[in-house]
């Protein structure tokens, strides 16, 4: 693996941490006071047993005991405090982190969303940033901290006599080494455990997602099947994991059950020399039991940031990843009917594979294109070039004579409603999948809209109004349509581009959405990408596009009166002729 330099992850904690330096000094108190206050305890202890051995006054014990209690409950309450201001200051950077990663992945191109699954974007924005959050809250004060332990108890061991104190340095450096030894051999079998897990979890997603497609071709058995063997790998390797997982806890038990031993044989060595009292033997192997949090914390933390350098490169190569697409500085004037201007667009989306050829058009303002052809043809990538999805290789796409290269993009998409193909609904109310969770637009708006595009009796369908929550698939395909009109509806965008579902709807929906398409083509420049004849019975001009070019294009009404036109012959046959067969 690549190695990160320390500067990068120092840059990153300065960058996310600065803002919360109140927090961070709090936590960084609040650490120390409770190394302070354990490393105090054996000395209580010491002074208690040593008094009450010498006869001391009961009075002097009494106080030793409540300072015993006093200190180890403060310690608790210390204790508790840090950990939660760690998680604390954790969450709120990798929050933030997270937001400016989703946001950055939001403007990236589409090219590259492309690449990758919805899960493995989940994975890089959440995952990864997840495995960066110890590193946050607790790599550099818990090193600190344990290591501060670690020299506190050899320091105040080495007080009492420094040979006690060599050996006890001596044991820290070998257990700590053995510490690492046994966890590299531990976690490939940790790792193997959440690969079992996350391929499980891949297993079941896939197949829930396919479901309806798994029952209805009978394929239930086999997924079972699948599913059985996915099961019993993954139990294999949490089986190994947790063996493993034993022996290291054996491990370290002996390990400290040694040191204890040679720091409890060294205490009693030296009594019997008289150099030591029973209080300070007492003391030292309270200390060197309290070596093993410390030790196992490092190690850990060491190991944790070997997680953290991967998730931190792919943060790192996202941040780096930046859009092709460069937002322009002009913006389109604020109302109307906008013109639409293809000019020589050739597009691919793989190289050396153009699915746009030298594409010419010019839509008035206020006129309405209806666009025909193939499955495959290029009809939507049409629409996303006029989106700025994707970029041209060559030639240019003007609105109202401005290149929209130029164009802010927010001004291009808010002038531009786009309904595609197959609508996305999310899993919230109607009102949020109607305004898209923008909170500024009133029910009072939503409502006019429902009504004007005769939504009205389905609304009325709806069991809590505006409230009621979609489910998925929750929608017909025609209710779902006219609810992406909504939406466009109220963004009163100059442009309308409406991308018709192939898949056929009733007759009685089909006039209902023509209504509705009607209303919203009033005074807006439209382009309708048609899938049945009645769509194009009210457009203006018709393009007809084969293989990414344009094999007829022209004024509706010219066509349909020259009996030549391939669009008059289309009226003839029908548009199956166009979609289905081989022309
Ligand atoms: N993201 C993509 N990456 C690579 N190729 C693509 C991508 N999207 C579409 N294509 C290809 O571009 C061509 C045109 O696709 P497009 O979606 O524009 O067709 P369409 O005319 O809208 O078809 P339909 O009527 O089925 O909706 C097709 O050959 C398709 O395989
Ligand atoms: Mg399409």
């Amino acid at each position: 693996m690549e190695r990160v330099p320390l500067r990068q992850y120092l840059s990153l904690l300065a960058y996310y941490l600065k803002p919360q330096w109140f927090r961070v000094t709090l936590l960084a108190v609040f650490m120390f006071g409770g190394i302070g206050l354990s490393l105090l305890n054996p000395q209580i202890l010491r002074y208690f047993i040593d008094t009450a051995k010498a006869g001391g006054a009961l009075r002097n014990l009494l106080i030793a005991g409540g300072l015993f209690l006093v200190v180890g409950i403060f310690g608790q309450i210390v204790t508790l405090i840090s950990s939660y201001l760690g998680q604390d200051v954790g969450w709120r950077s990798t929050n933030r982190m997270r937001g400016d990663l989703a946001l950055h992945c939001l403007n990236l191109d589409m090219s590259f969303h492309h690449q990758y699954t919805p899960g493995e974007m989940v994975e890089r924005v959440d995952g990864d940033t997840t495995a960066l959050s110890n590193f946050f809250s607790e790599f550099v004060l818990q090193v600190v901290g344990s290591t501060f332990l670690l020299a506190g108890v050899v320091i105040m061991v080495s007080r009492e006599d420094w040979r006690v104190g060599v050996a006890l340095t001596a044991f820290v450096v070998v257990a700590f080494l053995i510490y690492n030894l046994i966890r590299s051999i531990a976690v490939p079998a940790y790792t193997a455990e959440r690969e079992g897990y996350s391929k499980l979890y891949g297993f079941i997603e896939e197949r829930l997602i396919g479901i309806e497609d798994i029952r209805t071709n009978g394929a239930n058995a086999y997924t079972m099947d699948r599913f059985y063997d996915v099961n019993s790998d993954a139990y294999r390797r949490v089986l190994r994991s947790q063996i493993m997982g034993e022996i290291v806890q054996a491990i370290t038990r002996i390990m400290f059950a040694l040191g204890l031993a040679i720091s409890m044989g060294m205490g009693i060595y030296l009594y019997r020399e008289g150099g030591f009292t029973i209080g300070t033997v007492f003391l030292v192997v309270q200390y060197t039991a309290m070596l093993r949090h410390p030790l196992d914390q490092i190690s850990r933390q060491l190991n944790d940031l070997q997680r953290a350098t991967a998730g931190l490169q792919r943060i790192e190569s996202l941040q780096r990843t930046t859009p092709r697409i460069q937002d322009g500085t002009e913006t389109l004037s604020a109302s109307g009917a906008i013109s639409i201007e293809f000019d020589n667009v050739t597009f691919s989306y793989i190289e050396g594979d153009p699915v746009l050829e030298k594409v010419s058009f010019n839509l008035e303002p206020g006129r309405v294109l209806g666009l025909l052809g193939r499955t495959g043809s290029g009809k939507t990538t049409i629409t996303r070039l006029l989106f700025r999805f994707y970029e041209p290789n060559i030639g240019e796409i003007r609105l109202d004579g401005t290149a929209i290269a130029k164009l802010q993009l927010d001004s291009l998409r808010q002038h531009v409603g786009l309904v595609t193909q197959d609508v996305q609904l999310f899993y919230a109310t109607v009102r949020d999948n109607i305004t898209l969770f923008n909170a500024e637009i009133t029910d009072a708006q939503i409502l006019a809209v429902i009504e004007e595009l005769g939504m009205s009796s389905w609304y009325a369908s709806l069991p809590k109004g505006l409230d009621t929550v979609i489910t998925s698939g929750g929608l017909s395909a025609g209710e779902a349509q006219l609810l992406a009109f909504a939406r466009v509806f109220l963004k009163d965008p100059g442009i309308i581009i409406l991308d018709e579902p192939s898949s056929r709807l009733d007759p009685a929906t089909e006039q209902q959405i023509d209504r509705a398409v009607q209303k919203l083509l009033h005074n807006r420049t439209g382009i309708i990408i048609a899938h049945r004849l009645g769509t194009v019975e009210r457009v203006n001009e018709i393009m007809i596009l084969e293989d990414g070019e344009i094999r007829e294009y022209g004024d509706r009404e010219h066509l349909v009166k020259n009996p030549d036109s391939r669009f008059s012959q289309l009226l003839k046959t029908g548009l199956e002729e166009l979609t289905y067969s081989q022309a």
